[in-house]
């Protein structure tokens, strides 16, 4: 039998489960996960402390094996860390003794990729991301903006399918964080890779999705999926007064039991 591949679908997450053995157990951490993404397609997951949603992220990277059910990446399989694959952890994580550059292009040296399509390919991020005259900076002389700007552009580099992003302006205060969301969507706009995104903050999760996710507590299962009837590309202003804006984020706070964005 043919099987029928829908090359629009880059992600599959099917009927994942996964159980952690510890001293103290077992502990149940994800059950029953459906998820497919389309290319392109910006996903937000949001859910209460512990539900599994870095658990999740870890399984769709490769680094946490699956107890149950699996995971396709343009429909091979997931059994180990990928090519294809970004990740922006919560905190920038980037080599104090390398500038700009250097913390950028060791994507590239990881990867053995070409080094002057590495070059070229990072002048154009840095200049996407609003980096430029900063490229010889060092990690410390950078605001934590900053900082997670050139995560991103470490993480994009070898321009994956999907960017997987685990609460990545978590750290930052309310204004820069604003000013990240608006970024991250023009850059998104520009890139088409598809985007997992986990987040406590409702407003963000619902100004940057094309679809929000909503998982309950431990152990994490997907509660509702909310599309967001938005253009790709918004504007700040005119999103956070939109009547589509409230009627995904009133829902996604029922949900989570949260009166207001606590971040
Ligand atoms: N390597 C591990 N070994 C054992 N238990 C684990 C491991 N990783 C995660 N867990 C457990 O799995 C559950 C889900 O953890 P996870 O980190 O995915 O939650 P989370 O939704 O990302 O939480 P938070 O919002 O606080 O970051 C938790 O109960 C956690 O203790
Ligand atoms: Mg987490």
């Amino acid at each position: 039998m043919t099987e029928v591949v829908d090359t629009s679908t880059v992600l599959q997450v099917s009927d994942l489960s996964i159980t952690f053995a510890s001293k103290r157990g077992r502990v149940s951490a994800l059950e029953g996960i459906d998820l497919d993404v389309q290319a392109g397609e910006f996903i937000t997951i949001a859910g209460p402390s512990g539900c599994g949603k870095s658990t999740l992220l870890k399984a769709v990277a490769g680094l946490t094996a699956p107890s149950g059910g699996s995971v396709h990446l343009r429909g091979d399989p997931v059994t180990g860390p990928r090519q294809d694959i970004g990740f922006v952890f919560q905190r920038a994580a980037l080599l104090e003794w390398r500038n700009v550059r250097g913390n950028i292009l060791l994507q590239a040296e990881m990867r053995g990729m070409n080094m002057r399509k590495a070059q070229e390919r990072t002048d154009e991020l840095i200049e996407m991301t609003g980096l430029s005259g900063f490229e010889r900076a060092l990690p410390h002389e950078l605001s934590g903006g900053m900082q997670q700007r050139v995560s991103l552009c470490r993480a994009l580099l070898h321009e994956p399918r999907v960017l997987l992003m685990d609460e990545p302006f978590g750290a930052l205060d309310a204004l820069t964080r604003e000013r990240m969301n608006v970024e991250f969507n023009r850059i998104w706009s520009q890139t088409g890779t598809s985007v997992l995104l986990v987040t406590h903050s409702v407003a963000e999760a619902v100004y940057l999705a094309s679809r929000v996710v909503v998982m309950s507590p431990r152990p994490g299962r997907i509660i509702e999926e909310h599309v967001v009837d938005l253009p790709a590309r918004r504007d700040y202003a005119e999103t956070l007064e939109s009547s589509e804006f409230h009627r995904v984020s009133s829902r996604v706070r029922e949900l989570l039991g949260s009166p207001s964005d606590a971040d």
